[in-house]
C-alpha cells in the first residue's frame, strides 16, 4: 500500500482565549495548581455563532488552500470527532457541503477520542488505496466544552476546542508506519449516555497511569516496525493532554526532549484537534522542513491509543 506525506495543514480556534485566571469564574481552582499538574495556561471555548462547523470548515479551507490541490482531486475527507455539530449529517458531510467539495468520495466522521486523528490518517490511507486517488482531507476538530461539567474542577479546566486539518498524498515512495490499539472501559474516561451530554468525567491519576504506559509503547512499536531509532526521526508531536505525561515519557524512553513538540500550554486537551493543531502550528513557524520525519502518537478516550510516522 501507499504511504502518506503531509502536504499542507490549517488551524482554526474559537475568537475568545480562556486563561486559566478567567476558569476562576466557574471552578475554585488556580493558576498555579493547573500550570504545575498540567502545562496548560490557556485554552478557548466556542461562543455564539462558533460550532464544530465553522472551526473544521475554518481548518479545512486553509489546509486545502496552502495544499495548492484542486478539490476536484481529493480522494477522500474523514473527520476526528466526539463532539460534532449533529449525530447526523457527519461533520465531515457538513464540511463537504460548506466547501464545495467533490460527491464521489468517500466522507466520514470516525470517533476515536484523542486518537482519532491517527486513527483517521491510518483510515484515509486505507481508503486513497481503494479508489486509487491521490489526496486526503483529514479534519480533527472539537467542541469539548460542550460536554464538560463546567462545575467539576477536576476536568473542566483540562479540556478546550478547536480544529486541525491536513492534506495528506498517497505515494509509494513515502515512508509510512502505523499502529492503532483499543482496550474498552468506560470507568476512567466518560462522556454520556447520549451525545453531548454535559457530563464529562475521569479517574485522573488512572488516565495518566494509561497514559505514560500508552506512549512508549505507540514509540516502541512504530520503531519496531520501522527499524527507525528516534536520532533519525525529527519530530514527535504527542497528543497534548498534559506536559507531564509528556516529560514522563521523555524521561523513561531517555529521548531527546527538544524532539516532542508541546503547545498545550496555548489550547489545553483538544482532543481530535491536538496533533494537527500542533502540526499546523509547526508547520507556520518553519519548523518542518520537507524530507523530515514526524512521529505522531494519541492516546486517550475509548481508551484508544494509535501512532503514525510520515515524511513532509
Ligand atoms: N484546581 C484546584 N484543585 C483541584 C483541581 C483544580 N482544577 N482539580 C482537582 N483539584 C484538587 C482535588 O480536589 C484534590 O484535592 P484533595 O486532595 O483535597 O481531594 C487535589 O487537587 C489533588 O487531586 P489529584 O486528582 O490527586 O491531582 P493529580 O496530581 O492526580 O492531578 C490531574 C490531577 C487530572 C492533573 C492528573 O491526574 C492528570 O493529569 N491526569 C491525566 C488527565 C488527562 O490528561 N486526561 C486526558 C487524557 S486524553
Amino acid at each position: 500500500m501507499n504511504g502518506l506525506k503531509l502536504l499542507a495543514t490549517g488551524r482554526c480556534l474559537p475568537a475568545a482565549a480562556v486563561t486559566n485566571e478567567d476558569m476562576r469564574r466557574y471552578v475554585d481552582t488556580s493558576d498555579e495548581w493547573i500550570t504545575t499538574r498540567t502545562g496548560i495556561r490557556q485554552r478557548y471555548f466556542c461562543a455564539e455563532g462558533e460550532n464544530a462547523l465553522t472551526l473544521a470548515s475554518g481548518a479545512a479551507r486553509q489546509a486545502l488552500a496552502d495544499s495548492g490541490i484542486p478539490k476536484e482531486e481529493l480522494g477522500c475527507v474523514v473527520c476526528a470527532t466526539v463532539s460534532a455539530d449533529y449525530a447526523t449529517p457527519s461533520l465531515s458531510c457538513l464540511v463537504q457541503a460548506e466547501l464545495g467539495l467533490p460527491e464521489e468520495i468517500p466522507v466520514l466522521d470516525l470517533n476515536a477520542a484523542c486518537s482519532g486523528f491517527l486513527y483517521a490518517v491510518a483510515v484515509a490511507r486505507g481508503l486513497l488505496a481503494q479508489n486509487g486517488k491521490k489526496y486526503a482531507l483529514i479534519i480533527g476538530c472539537e467542541v469539548l466544552s460542550r460536554l464538560m461539567n463546567m462545575s467539576d474542577r477536576s476536568t473542566c479546566v483540562l479540556f478546550g476546542d478547536g480544529a486541525g486539518a491536513a492534506v495528506f498524498e498517497a505515494g509509494p515512495d513515502f515512508p509510512f508506519y502505523a499502529l492503532q490499539g483499543a482496550r474498552g472501559d468506560k470507568a476512567i474516561l466518560a462522556n454520556g449516555p447520549g451525545p453531548l451530554a454535559p457530563d464529562l468525567s475521569m479517574d485522573g491519576r488512572a488516565v495518566f497511569r494509561f497514559a505514560v504506559e500508552a506512549l512508549p509503547h505507540c514509540i516502541q512499536g512504530i520503531q519496531d516496525q520501522s527499524g527507525l531509532s528516534l536520532e533519525k526521526i525529527d519530530w514527535v508531536v504527542c497528543h497534548q493532554a498534559n506536559e507531564r505525561i509528556i516529560d514522563h515519557c521523555v524521561k523513561k524512553l531517555k529521548a531527546p526532549a527538544e524532539k516532542f513538540y508541546k503547545n498545550m500550554a496555548r489550547y489545553g486537551n483538544t482532543s481530535a484537534a491536538s496533533i494537527p493543531i500542533a502540526l499546523d502550528e509547526m508547520n507556520r513557524d518553519g519548523k518542518l522542513k520537507p524530507g523530515q520525519k514526524i512521529l505522531c502518537v494519541g492516546f486517550g478516550g475509548g481508551l484508544t491509543w494509535a501512532a503514525a510516522l510520515f515524511t513532509i
